[in-house]
């Protein structure tokens, strides 16, 4: 079992944290390749609660090395902070691996971040303020700053220099912002260097070793498919890759190695931020998933968007990933709706269309078709088989694995490590 990949299926918040964490115990790296602490992982052991946004998931499993992948943003003073929030807790940190080749994210990709938002309006993404789009566009536009030039003074002078240079003109120009001191980014990023340094190392060079000695690795994504820059909807969207392709580019590890691309998936559907969600509900049975479901950001704390399943969503999931398996969560949320509507199509300005529009305007006015199936009332979170569930919520779950494209392994039925159904073994 070489290199296993687990993302988001739809647009972010399907459970990865517990997934990957339930996962965690049974294989040797879990490495994030994309995103940095946009993301809000959760993960519930025994009556623990731990929020992660950037380290891997993995970091709460004794046994497993967590990676800090090269595709990764890293905001250095949110990785202190967050190291040492576990490490009150009692949770072992100093396994932890950092690529040198991973961006940082400084003080003016977040500034940066904030005042465009603010500038757009209406037309804004609703980001969550973290500096992610900045920091990404300076990678590709050459001029970001990367972990390893953190440990030498001239060179970070030098890069920071030359990024401040076109930012401070348009953070004073056009924005009517204060300019960033050259020395206040140097000082500030220069202090974390030596409690960084012990972290950061050649991880591709260690995980293509390990994959050659027949260790396991998990992949675990940020956000999801939906958000994605180039497969999602663009531009309400991240600045990175989550679909399984950013897996590689993230890690360093090749294709060839990648056996099998978990989908996580939730019973229903949740959107933060803005952009189009054809099965969004806002009336009493959208406010009802939210309360049930505790859909509230782990980032920014704010209200989730909820809607009915979108098989159409589902279906292209598993199409741009190449997905082998999906991860159904949050099947207990469903408990007590007397009939669950599943989007099957859409109804795109009087045509039904089965896949995802490829235009942008399409998909903005696409409606959903929905087919109603029968709910269930027993409580499900104690199931530990697919038999111990109501025939109701078996043939909701198989229902959803026909229209979706891809078998169904595992069903969370609670928030809890061991409050899942394993129908498959992952590994
Ligand atoms: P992530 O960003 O994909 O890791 O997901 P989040 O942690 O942002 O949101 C998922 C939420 O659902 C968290 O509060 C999890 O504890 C919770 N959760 C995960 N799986 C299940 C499940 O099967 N049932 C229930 N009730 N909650 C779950
Ligand atoms: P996890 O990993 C849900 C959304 C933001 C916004 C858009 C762009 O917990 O699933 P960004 O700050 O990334 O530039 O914001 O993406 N977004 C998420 N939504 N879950 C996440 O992460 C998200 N990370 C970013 O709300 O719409
Ligand atoms: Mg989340």
């Amino acid at each position: 079992m070489p290199a296993l990949v687990l993302l988001g299926a739809q647009w972010g918040d399907e459970g990865k944290g517990k997934a990957t964490d339930l996962l965690g115990g049974s294989v040797d790296y879990v490495v994030r390749y994309q995103g940095g602490n946009n993301a809000g992982h959760t993960v519930v052991v025994g009556d623990q609660k731990y929020a992660l946004h950037l380290l891997p998931s993995g970091i709460l499993s004794p046994n497993c090395v967590p990676v800090i992948g090269n595709g990764v943003v890293v905001d250095p003073a949110v990785l202190l902070t967050e190291l040492r929030g576990l490490q009150e807790r009692g949770v072992d940190t100093s396994r932890l691996l950092i690529s040198g080749n991973a961006h940082l994210i400084t003080p003016y990709h977040q500034t940066l971040d904030k005042v465009t938002e603010r500038f757009l309006g209406k037309r804004r993404i609703g980001t969550t303020g973290r500096g992610i789009g900045p920091s990404y566009a300076d990678k590709i536009n050459r001029v970001g700053i990367r972990v390893q030039d953190l440990f030498d003074e001239s060179i970070l002078r030098q890069k920071v220099e030359a990024a401040l240079h076109d930012k401070n003109q348009i953070l004073v120009k056009l924005f009517n912002r204060r300019a960033i001191g050259v020395d206040e980014v140097v000082g500030e990023y220069l202090g974390y260097a030596d409690r960084i340094r012990e972290y950061v190392a050649d991880t591709t060079l260690i995980l293509n070793d390990a994959l050659d000695q027949g260790k396991v690795v998990l992949l675990e994504g940020g956000q999801g498919t939906l958000l994605d820059v180039d497969h999602g909807t663009y531009p309400f969207v991240t600045s990175s890759n989550p679909t399984a392709g950013g897996a590689c580019t993230g890690s360093g590890i090749g294709p060839t190695k990648i056996s099998r691309v978990i989908g996580i998936l939730k019973a229903y559907t949740t959107r933060v931020g803005a952009g189009p969600f054809p099965t969004e509900l806002l009336d009493a049975d959208g406010d009802a998933l939210r309360t049930i479901g505790g859909e509230r950001g782990v980032t920014t704390g704010r209200d989730r968007r909820c809607g009915w399943f979108d098989a159409v969503i589902a279906r292209y999931a598993t199409r741009v990933n190449g997905l082998t398996d999906f991860f159904l969560t949050k099947l207990d949320v469903l408990t007590g709706w007397e009939q669950i509507p599943v989007c099957v199509a859409y109804d795109v300005d009087g045509q039904r269309v089965e896949e995802l529009p490829h235009n942008q305007s399409d998909f903005h006015h696409a409606k959903p078709i929905y087919e109603t199936l029968p709910g269930w009332n027993e409580d499900i979170t104690g199931a530990k088989s697919f038999s111990d569930l109501p025939k109701n919520a078996q043939a909701y779950v198989r229902a959803l694995e026909e229209m979706s494209g891809a078998p169904i392994s595992a069903i969370g039925v609670g928030p809890g490590r061991t409050e899942t159904i394993e129908i498959n073994s992952f590994l």
